[in-house]
């Protein structure tokens, strides 16, 4: 028996040393953890339960069958976070380059098939050179099967991917069908194709970094959510997360005790709007002082910054918020923004996450660039996304709601449950200017009388009380109440039950 022990212990060891000491020093020198460390920082102390350290590839092609490394390139389990279950797969880059082959798809598949049976999220730690060359179609075969657990999973259990080292070619295209991407500045990358294939078919020279790099996928492309300095941060950045989001689609997300009080005022906000339209101020004032703790969780911070979107708590209790911001393009809706909020609000659906959502509009961004884009399919994701949304829907209109954006941004309409409005609110269908310069176009040389008109139409549209005498808005609120009348509709509509038709699934324009 002992010496069975000592024998099941020398093979753990050998397993947990991967690809062997050398690679390992490697891996450290590149400013990278290993597979193992990183699971440690990810998960509570002493809670990760391992599978399959043992399990081997199957392949004898190109000498594989005398290069054997248990575990195959990934280590898999699960833990918890806080307390709380969640499931984990960390790519072992000192072990063939942490690339896939059938069985380390396999051990994938072995997780989220078990994520999916007991309700608790999927986070990938992605460190890989793709498909394992050797092992040819069957190392596709095993990323179509991870693809196909994604779709499944998608919607049902959360699913976070962590960019902590190369991912190109198909591979990429786990991650991008799971809800969130964090990146590793100068560490990771991702492309569907890398550099020098980029130069010899459309002849660009181009760097990793800049093709696929975490500044640029959370700047230009908008494909990652969050880009971090290290591996450290990254971890600790997908345990707050975590934090906000429930295990599954059958759960509510988790509360904590609020110490934050739900009366709170903020005098400060009456202020904050200033009494010229056409002057910005920061939206993000506002989410500060509203939310419990001043503890907001920005996603895509530095991606179609006119809009902005994350989690906090209102009362303990995660919100998704959703919120235009005037600093940036006036807050209009563009192509950008109007998909980085969909997939937002489409994600809090799914998992029971009420949102609150902050209007300041001025509209849909007018151009060429945008029409031929295709703004019209775009921002209509948008308004898909809200008028399928089943979620508690707390609206506020701080200023400007006009046209076609009025109706997106979770109005009424679209079954918005609690719809206030700052008395500094404008409802209309579009500013003042150019509002006159149509109607009474044959004034348009007499300017007195276009400042009348403009006054009148002002006097007339530029509040919130015509929204308010049709029922459109449930109240104006003054803006220092904001905290406490949002948490108060939250707690009326903790319980809020409403069913979309049943059906096969909708047809979002994509
Ligand atoms: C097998 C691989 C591998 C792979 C790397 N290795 N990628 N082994 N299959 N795909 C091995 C290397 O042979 C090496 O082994 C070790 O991993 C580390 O690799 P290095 O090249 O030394 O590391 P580095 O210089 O950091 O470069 C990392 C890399 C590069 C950029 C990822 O290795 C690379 O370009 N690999 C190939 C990438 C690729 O083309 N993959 C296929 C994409 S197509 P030793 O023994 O020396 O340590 C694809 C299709 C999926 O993925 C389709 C799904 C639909």
């Amino acid at each position: 028996m002992q010496d069975i022990i000592r024998q099941l212990e020398e093979k753990r060891e050998k397993a947990r040393l991967g690809g062997g000491q050398k690679r390992i020093d490697a891996q450290h020198a590149k400013g990278k953890l290993t597979a193992r460390e990183r699971i440690q920082l990810l998960l509570d102390d002493d809670s990760f339960e391992e599978w399959d350290m043992f399990k081997e590839h199957r392949c004898s092609e190109f000498g594989m069958d005398a290069d054997h490394t248990p575990g195959d390139g990934v280590v898999i389990g699960y833990g918890t976070v806080n307390g709380r279950l969640v499931f984990v797969f960390s790519q072992d880059f000192t072990v063939f380059g942490g690339s896939l082959s059938e069985t380390h798809a396999e051990k994938i598949c072995k997780v989220m098939d078990h994520a999916m049976k007991v309700g608790a999220p999927v986070i990938g730690l992605n460190d890989s050179g793709g498909a394992r060359i050797q092992e040819g179609v069957d190392s596709l075969g095993g990323y179509a099967d991870v693809f196909q657990r994604n779709v499944l999973a998608s919607g049902v259990v959360p699913q976070i991917s962590l960019i902590m080292g190369p991912c190109a070619g198909g591979a990429v295209y786990s991650p991008s069908m799971t809800d969130f991407i964090f990146m590793v500045k100068d560490s990771s990358y991702m492309f569907v194709t890398g550099p020098e294939v980029v130069k010899t078919v459309t002849h660009e020279e181009v760097t990793a970094e800049e093709l696929g790099g975490a500044v640029t996928h959370t700047t230009k492309s908008g494909v990652a959510d969050l880009a971090f300095e290290n591996d450290v941060e990254a971890l600790m950045m997908t345990r707050r997360l975590v934090g906000f989001i429930p295990g599954s689609n059958r759960e509510k997300p988790p509360a904590v005790p609020a110490i934050d009080p739900a009366d709170r005022l903020d005098q400060s906000l009456d202020t904050l709007v200033p009494s010229n339209p056409n002057q910005p101020y920061d939206m993000k004032e506002v989410i500060f002082k509203m939310v419990d703790d001043g503890d907001f969780f920005e996603l895509q911070p530095d991606y179609a910054k006119n809009i902005i979107i994350g989690f906090a708590r209102m009362e303990g209790s995660p919100v998704g918020i959703v919120a235009n911001q005037p600093l940036v393009l006036a807050g209009c809706l563009d192509i950008k923004s109007s998909i980085k909020a969909a997939r937002f609000v489409r994600f809090c659906d799914a998992f029971n996450i009420p949102v609150v959502t902050l209007v300041d509009v001025p509209g849909f961004m007018p151009g060429t660039a945008q029409e031929y884009g295709g703004i019209i399919k775009h921002g209509a994701k948008l308004l898909y996304a809200y008028a399928e949304c089943t979620v508690p829907k707390v609206t506020i209109i701080t200023r400007k709601a006009y046209g076609g954006a009025y109706d997106v941004m979770s109005s009424k309409h679209l079954r918005g449950d609690v719809n206030f409005a700052w008395p500094s609110a404008e409802i209309a269908v579009m500013g003042p200017k150019g509002a006159v310069e149509i109607i009474f176009r044959e004034e348009k040389n007499d300017p007195a009388k276009i400042a009348e008109r403009e006054a009148e139409y002002k006097q007339r549209f530029a509040n919130p009380f015509v929204a308010g005498a049709r029922g459109f808005i449930d109240d104006v609120i003054m803006p220092h109440e904001t905290r406490k009348r949002v948490c108060r509709s939250l707690a009326m509509l903790k319980d809020k039950e409403l069913e979309n038709p049943w059906r096969k699934h909708g047809n979002i324009p994509l």
